[in-house]
């Protein structure tokens, strides 16, 4: 119903180029985005098996520029990463940008210049296709605009730009907006979720949560041992899927009233039960695979017995990786960083630490 609609949305506007020629650019920035309730499993045309919910970070972002005009002869592509062609990236990209001629019929006839660059170190193991996928739909969704003059409403644009982000990476959906955002319909939330496009949480979140820091600890800098693709696709007949379906579904509800209520020791129990959880599935997948690393370890019962012993407000949460994200409040900050100091940062690749928080979401900067 819904997909219908934006289908249509996209129709109406898109099928021919405006006769004069066409000639502009665009520029975003949006960030990258963590998981509290993990998707993990897709069907269809990049649809989740199950919804999550997630914090939009601040200081983790890509910044994609997008240049258009209407090709004469054969339409000519450029795609530059941090100012350099790459060729991986670049393969990634116009595939993504062909399987859009749906929406944007006139995307082959015109020239088209992207050049994307990350805020974050391109090894330190961060999820980058949240943010850079996000970028990217958020210049074609403002490049489709301009060209045929019709502005949308603004939370209609970022409808639009979270379903383009999505077809690029699920989890690209969620950066569309500040705050806490949820992708995926839910059994019993009292939310509209959908599975074509993430929606804000928009409920009054409790001043507990509002001012969440992420403090991200790179255990290691190498590439992902297991692509996103292939991680989602061992879901596919798991001896748990049906039970995590339940899990995720359970989750998002009791995380929603968490976030509302302001009960911190639920918040902490959901994450770390998500982290552990996504970890657990893709151990006792076929084939299996572990990513966490022993330094991982160390770090999860750190911050365990430092909790026990401080009881202070400290939840971790991971990917698909061995990286650690550390969640605290920002009028804890001064401690937090003085226990990364003095126990965790041993066990980072080079010390090496981002530090992050919850932020406000893509901006338009061109
Ligand atoms: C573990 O969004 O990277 O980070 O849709 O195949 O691009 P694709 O997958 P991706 O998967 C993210 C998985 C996760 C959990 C999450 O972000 O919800």
């Amino acid at each position: 119903m819904q997909k219908n609609k934006l289908k249509e949305l996209f129709r109406d506007t898109s099928s021919q180029l405006p006769h004069k020629a066409i000639q502009g650019q665009v520029a975003w920035r949006s960030p990258s985005n963590i998981a509290f309730v993990k998707y993990w499993g897709k069907y269809g045309i990049q649809l989740p098996k199950n919804p999550s919910l997630s914090m939009t970070l601040s200081a983790s972002y890509t910044e994609t520029r997008l240049i258009f005009k209407t090709a004469v002869g054969q339409p000519q592509r450029l795609f530059l990463f941090e100012g350099k062609e790459n060729e991986a990236f670049s393969k990634r990209i116009w595939k993504f940008i062909d399987s859009l001629s749906e929406f944007f019929p006139f995307l082959d006839q015109l020239d088209l210049q992207i050049a994307s660059k990350n805020s974050f170190p391109h090894s330190a193991g961060i999820a980058s296709s949240a943010s850079a996928m996000s970028a990217l739909a958020l210049c074609l969704v403002d490049m489709h605009q301009l060209i045929f003059e019709q502005e949308m409403e603004a939370a209609d644009f970022y409808k639009h730009a979270s379903f383009i982000a999505r077809l690029g990476s699920g989890s690209a959906a969620r950066s569309v907006y500040g705050g806490f955002s949820i992708w995926g319909s839910g059994n019993s939330l009292h939310l509209e979720t959908n599975n074509d496009f993430a929606v804000v949480f928009n409920q009054k979140v409790s001043p507990v949560f509002e001012d969440l820091q992420d403090a991200i600890l790179i255990v290691d800098e190498g590439q992902k041992k297991v692509s996103s693709s292939v991680g989602h696709s061992l879901m596919n007949g798991h001896p748990y899927a049906e039970n995590r379906l339940m899990q995720a579904n359970k989750n998002i509800v009791d995380l929603s009233n968490a976030l509302v209520k302001g009960h911190k020791e639920s918040f902490i129990k959901i994450l770390e039960s998500e982290a552990l959880s996504l970890h657990a599935l893709m151990m006792s997948s076929d084939p299996w695979f572990i990513l966490m690393k022993p330094q991982t370890l160390q770090i999860l019962e750190k911050i365990k017995s430092y909790r026990e012993q401080r009881g202070i407000f400290l939840a971790f949460t991971l990917d698909a990786g061995p990286n650690v994200h550390l969640i605290y409040s920002k009028d804890d900050e001064k401690e937090i960083k003085a226990f990364i100091d003095k126990e965790l940062k041993v066990f980072c690749k080079n010390e090496h630490i981002i530090f992050d928080a919850m932020g406000n979401g893509p901006k338009k900067i061109m």
